[in-house]
């Protein structure tokens, strides 16, 4: 399936963003980010990560493979302290240990290896250091975004093949995450379910969040055309609605949360 797209970072606070926001402060209690540490936020988007790393007092960078993305972080982010890069998580442009932490959110799962992904999270990190990731819970907590993937399923062999891989992401299932964290060597690994609310004003309001393109979901549905856009938006419809008036709705949403320390001993 095609990679994630971010092209419009407006777009992707109205997709994704609206939730980010409120999951980055409880993320960043979860790593125990502290005053004066250097963190870094991997595929830190539009910057909520980053924002709420400062807001505890350290010293944050974010890292973004978007170009697009980065400009709007900069642009968004008013404390100069900040300081965002344009770069692969793959392949970090920072020197061996230079960071107390590493943190990445709702970004592990997409790269196309995440495993070589938190090596190189773990070898910017020192010694000692904490590595922490959180992804969705693509199987049971990702409703907003289900909603549509399985009405796609029953209506289209593309969606039915989206829903699939979306769903059958070992990252996104309890322990995944922390298994993968125990295969790359990290010390007192722990793992928590986090959650967020995504808030809509309206079924207008949500369905117009996928008609952008962004992110893989956006761009299946973009894709599609005519009336079989239609008849996928009547569905979803329903099962926004629920028999009840339109209106506005907030979906409960939950996410895997691991962290581990970087071992002394390497
Ligand atoms: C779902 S968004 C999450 C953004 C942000 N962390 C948030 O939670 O709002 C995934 C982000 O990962 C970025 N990304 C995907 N592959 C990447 C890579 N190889 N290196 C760096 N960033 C990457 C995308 O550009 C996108 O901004």
């Amino acid at each position: 399936m095609a990679a994630f797209v971010a092209t419009d970072p407006e777009a992707y606070e109205a997709y994704v963003g609206r939730g980010s926001q409120r999951l980055a402060p409880a993320f960043v209690r979860f790593a125990g980010v502290s005053a004066n540490e250097r963190v870094l936020d991997v595929g830190c988007g539009t910057g909520h990560l980053t924002r709420a790393i400062a807001a505890a007092s350290a010293r944050a960078t974010g890292i973004d493979l978007s170009q697009s993305y980065v400009d709007f972080a900069r642009r968004a982010t008013a404390d100069r302290m900040i300081t965002f890069d344009v770069g692969d998580a793959l392949d970090l442009p920072y020197a061996d240990g230079v960071f107390e932490r590493a943190l990445s959110m709702l970004a592990l799962d997409l790269l196309p290896d995440a495993a070589r992904g938190l090596r190189e999270f773990r070898r910017v990190t020192r010694p000692g250091g904490t590595v922490a990731a959180v992804v969705n819970d693509f199987r049971c907590g990702w409703t907003p975004f289900s909603l549509v993937w399985d009405a796609a399923a029953v209506l289209d062999a593309d969606g039915a093949a989206m829903r699939d891989e979306m769903v059958s992401k070992p990252l996104g299932w309890p322990g995944g995450l922390a298994r993968l964290f125990g295969v790359v060597g990290f010390a007192n690994v722990a793992e928590e379910q986090l959650r967020a609310i995504f808030e809509y004003r309206s079924f207008a309001d949500y369905w117009s969040s996928f008609l952008t393109g962004q992110g893989k979901t956006g761009s299946y549905v973009t894709k599609l055309e005519g009336e079989k856009r239609s008849e996928l938006e009547r569905h979803v419809k329903a099962a926004y609605l629920c028999g009840m008036a339109d209106g506005p709705r907030a979906f409960a949403t939950s996410f895997w949360a691991v962290r581990g320390e970087v071992p002394t001993q390497q």
